[in-house]
């Protein structure tokens, strides 16, 4: 008996990677693409510590380098050909986008291709050469201890899904599947997979409650049970996850975790889309992450982590489609969040309310001298504490008069409590929700940070002030001492 209950723990042993995290697809897509620092200035700002890229972009990596922020690069389907057909051309594209960028930006996974079965069937030939040429490379390189190779599929591929006992792969992908499981346990890595329960919700003649696939609590007696297990399922995604598990011990593979690499709600539709709304991408979103950081895992493998991929950080306007396809994004372009995540009780996942949080920028147009005589006002008789911008401090790179008044004038909109009209300097200075801070240069304002009142002038520079301008002698190219001291000299006579 203790033997027979042995095996059966082994059999249903999945490899857990200790705490689950929720990351970020970052989808690029969008008419203003934010530069690759302000993007990360965002995910910094709250908190994202994983993300997944569609691509290498070098400025993106390089933007993510010494960030702590661990990111999963990818080879883009239409470069999928190629790499699978050439263990010579999956070596280069490794070197070049993968080993160029390690150790200083946080590659940690590469996932190859994008849903390849069922959006590029040409390819699923190579795609499992793809991968073993990648893997390769890697041990060649000995990084394939530190970086793990997969490729996201479409939950489609799997058929039969509810109950999940009775779940398999679609036959006619066997041929890919089996040897593509072989090598993901050989490699120790996971199966990714994209869940959708808005898609199995839409579905025509889709028996899916709404309340199940937002997570939401339901009745026992509408509880989903799977009538082989037993196992009762409170809401699509972990029925998905599971359908998941038994299409893979139905081809004997029972050790192989899954990652979640996309999954969403969007907030906006068009008129066949009446569940596309803020409400319910709040509130999908919200659950997913609670969900998913409680580490509960799912009915079939209860604690083993299900870390999960958000889709996505920008709502993409460019993307063709239904409207809802413009609008799976947390954030617009700008930074302002679509909707606040409801997210009490699940950790620093996300900052939680954003909402109120905004910098007063230079606008990317304005004239130099202009944003000079800001700088020296704010440094000045603004009596903001520019010392982080002295040569060796923080926030002294990159040393132009547009990132210093930046600093400068946002420090000043910060102390006098973002009060209207602290915030134009002669029109140069516009108010953002995006975090301008980069690297360990700390915005005043941003996530938190404690912005010390000095009970500023009366002498707001607002639009039409004729303070600005007159001390632009303090400021000369680099050398802030001098404004510095006068800022100290006019701190000390106001205290
Ligand atoms: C890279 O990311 C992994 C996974 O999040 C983490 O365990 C590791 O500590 C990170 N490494 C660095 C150098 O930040
Ligand atoms: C490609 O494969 C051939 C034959 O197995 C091998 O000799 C060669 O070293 C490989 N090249 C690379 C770049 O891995
Ligand atoms: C299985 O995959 C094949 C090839 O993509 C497709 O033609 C077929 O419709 C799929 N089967 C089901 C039941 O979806
Ligand atoms: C968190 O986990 C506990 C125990 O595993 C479970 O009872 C609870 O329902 C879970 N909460 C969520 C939001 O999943
Ligand atoms: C989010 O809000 C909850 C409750 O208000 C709080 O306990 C938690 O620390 C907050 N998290 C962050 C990252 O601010
Ligand atoms: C945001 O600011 C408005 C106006 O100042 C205030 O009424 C609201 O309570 C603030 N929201 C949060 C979450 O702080
Ligand atoms: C700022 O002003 C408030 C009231 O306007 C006052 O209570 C406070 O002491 C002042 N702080 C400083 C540092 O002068
Ligand atoms: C500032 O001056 C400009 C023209 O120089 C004028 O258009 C604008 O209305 C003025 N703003 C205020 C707040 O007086």
């Amino acid at each position: 008996m203790a033997l027979l209950l042995t095996i059966f723990l082994l059999a249903m042993y999945v490899p857990s990677y200790g705490d689950a995290f929720v990351g970020v697809n970052i989808g690029t897509d969008v008419t203003n693409m934010p530069s690759p620092t302000e993007v990360v200035a965002l995910l910094k700002a709250q908190g994202i510590q994983h993300v997944r890229l569609y691509d290498t972009d070098r400025a993106m990596l390089r933007a993510l380098a010494n960030t702590g922020i661990s990111v999963i690069v990818s080879v883009p389907n239409d470069l999928l050909l190629g790499i699978g057909q050439s263990n010579a051309t999956a070596a280069n594209w490794v070197a070049h986008n993968v080993i160029a960028h390690v150790p200083a930006t946080n590659i940690t996974t590469i996932a190859v291709g994008s849903e390849v079965l069922t959006t590029l069937p040409n390819a699923a030939p190579v795609l499992v050469s793809a991968l073993k040429f990648i893997q390769a490379a890697l041990v060649a390189a000995n990084l394939d201890q530190q970086i793990k190779v997969s490729t996201p599929h479409s939950s489609s591929v799997i058929l039969d899904s509810f109950p999940p006992s009775q779940a398999f792969f679609n036959k006619t992908w066997d041929p890919v599947m089996v040897p593509l499981l072989k090598f993901l346990q050989s490699t120790g890595s996971y199966l990714m997979l994209n869940v959708y329960p808005y898609y199995d919700y839409m579905k025509p003649n889709s028996v899916v409650p709404l309340d199940y696939a937002l997570f939401r609590p339901l009745p026992t007696n509408k509880e989903a049970i799977d009538s082989n297990t037993l196992l009762h399922y409170t809401n699509v995604f972990d029925a998905v996850v599971d359908a998941a598990y038994f299409a893979m011990s139905y081809l004997k593979f029972t050790n192989i975790p899954i990652l979640v690499t996309e999954s969403g709600w969007p907030s906006k539709g068009d008129s066949s889309e009446p569940d596309a709304t803020i409400d319910n991408a709040n509130t999908y979103n919200s659950n997913l992450i609670r969900h998913v950081v409680n580490n509960s895992g799912t009915p079939k493998q209860p604690g083993v982590t299900i870390s999960t991929y958000i889709y996505e950080l920008y709502n993409e306007d460019l993307r063709s489609g239904p409207v809802s396809e413009n609008n799976w994004g947390l954030f617009y372009a700008n930074g302002a969040p679509v909707y606040t995540l409801h997210l009490t009780g699940s950790g620093n996942v996300f900052t939680n309310d954003t909402t109120n949080q905004t910098f007063c920028v230079a606008k990317s147009n304005a004239d130099s001298k202009m944003l000079q005589a800001a700088l020296d006002w704010a440094c000045g008789p603004g009596k903001v504490d520019c010392s982080p911008l002295l040569q060796g401090q923080e926030c002294y790179e990159p040393n132009n008069v547009a990132a210093h008044a930046t600093y400068a004038i946002n420090a000043y909109y910060q102390q006098m409590a973002k009060s209207a009209g602290t915030c134009d300097f002669k029109g140069v200075a516009s108010v953002t929700t995006s975090d301008p801070s980069h690297g360990s240069c700390i915005f005043p304002g941003s996530g938190g940070k404690k912005v010390s009142s000095t009970n500023g002038t009366a002498l707001a520079p607002s639009s039409n002030s004729t303070n600005s301008g007159c001390l632009s002698q303090y400021y000369n190219d680099g050398s802030l001492t001098s404004y510095v001291i006068l800022a100290l000299i006019l701190t000390v006579v106001v205290m």
